[in-house]
């Protein structure tokens, strides 16, 4: 049976192209395809807004050819296009946003605007196993620690979030600053992986601060500290990057199982780049299950940005019938935008 009534989703907003192909009818991903620009990045530590538009510009047009070859599915199966308004690059989301109003256009099908981190916490309901509404969302991604208690597609409150870095911004710039690559996190994960935790001794931020904010920018500042101190070498940094990451892993557990209590939800959703961390993973299933809940993390391929993700949030939408089309083609990208303010 070939795949009708399909969704597109289109993810530009940072350095992954990310395409997907959502079937609205038999409710399943039917094809999702992810150029990173990883590497291109990498070289100058860090993303580069323009490069990472120009890429996308290049990119898109062959992966959405590739993907609708993949799912063997014609343009004229299309039924609506998904794509990522924001929050992110300006410059990448234009290309998205342009890419998929003009493709809605000529198709005479609607366009839809997703919030970026909307697609992150819908991404767990892609996996074989999906999470049942409601639940809290801990989203831990390059940008933003949020958690969010979700009672239903488009409708969700912020409980807490960083007053300053994103967890994944954190293991970013520690890393950078332990003379790793980016993205510092896997590099980070795996340094800390020879590693033991304690043998340093870096503070857990806010862990008792009694509300669900976070605060990781100290974490890295005491990373720096430990890195000047006379006793301090090279051979010493497995020890430290593990001792940063059981940190920021205890402060993630802590604060996610205080929400689970406040709200008195029994369902734990880990989305986002940092959600990939197999310590914050077993530290959240032990944790969690403790306390009688259950956690669910997205696919590995789904953590990071991906356009199945942003496929999904907009089918879901349509489903639900929340889904806000553009009309005439006259659309905004958002690099800054509240998640709370995309409730329907
Ligand atoms: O969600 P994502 O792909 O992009 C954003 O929307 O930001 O998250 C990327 C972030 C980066 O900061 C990256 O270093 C982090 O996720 N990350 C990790 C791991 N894999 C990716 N952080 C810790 N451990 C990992 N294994
Ligand atoms: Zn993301």
């Amino acid at each position: 049976m070939s795949p009708q009534d399909l969704v597109l989703g289109i993810e530009t907003s940072c350095d992954e192209t990310g395409i997907g192909l959502y079937d609205l009818a038999r409710r399943r991903l039917v094809a999702h395809r992810v150029f990173s620009q990883i590497d291109m990045h990498a070289a100058y530590g860090g993303v580069v807004p323009e490069l990472a538009s120009r890429d996308h510009v290049r990119r898109i047009v062959p992966l959405i050819r590739e993907t609708l070859g993949a799912a063997q599915a014609e343009l004229s199966d299309l039924v609506a296009v998904g794509y990522t308004t924001g929050p992110g690059l300006a410059g990448a989301l234009l290309v998205g946003a342009s890419i998929a109003e003009a493709l809605a256009m000529a198709l005479g099908i609607p366009a839809i605007p997703v919030h970026h981190l909307e697609g992150h916490l819908l991404s767990p309901l892609l996996a074989s196993e999906p999470p049942q509404f409601p639940f809290v969302a801990l989203l831990v991604s390059g940008g933003h620690t949020q958690l969010m208690s979700v009672a239903g597609v488009g409708n969700y409150v912020l409980l807490g979030e960083s007053v300053d870095d994103a967890a994944g911004e954190a293991f970013d710039k520690t890393g950078k600053l332990l003379g790793l690559g980016y993205p510092g996190g896997p590099a980070m994960a795996k340094l800390a992986a020879g590693g033991v935790a304690g043998r340093f001794r870096l503070p857990r931020p806010m862990l008792k601060s009694g509300d669900l904010q976070f605060s990781f920018s100290g974490l890295k500042t005491a990373v720096l500290t430990a890195t000047q101190q006379p006793d301090y070498s090279a051979e010493r940094a497995p020890d430290l990057a593990a001792e940063f990451q059981e940190a920021v892993v205890d402060v993630l557990c802590g604060k996610a199982l205080a929400a689970l209590k406040q709200t008195g939800l029994q369902r734990l959703v880990v989305a986002g780049g940092v959600g990939a961390n197999t310590r914050l993973r077993e530290q959240l299933i032990t944790a969690v299950s403790r306390s009688g809940g259950r956690v669910y993390f997205p696919e590995l391929e789904f953590c990071s940005d991906n356009g199945a993700m942003i496929a999904l949030a907009a089918a879901m939408r349509i489903e639900a019938g929340i889904a806000e089309a553009t009309s005439n083609g006259a659309f905004a990208i958002r690099p800054r935008w509240p998640l709370d303010q995309a409730c329907a």
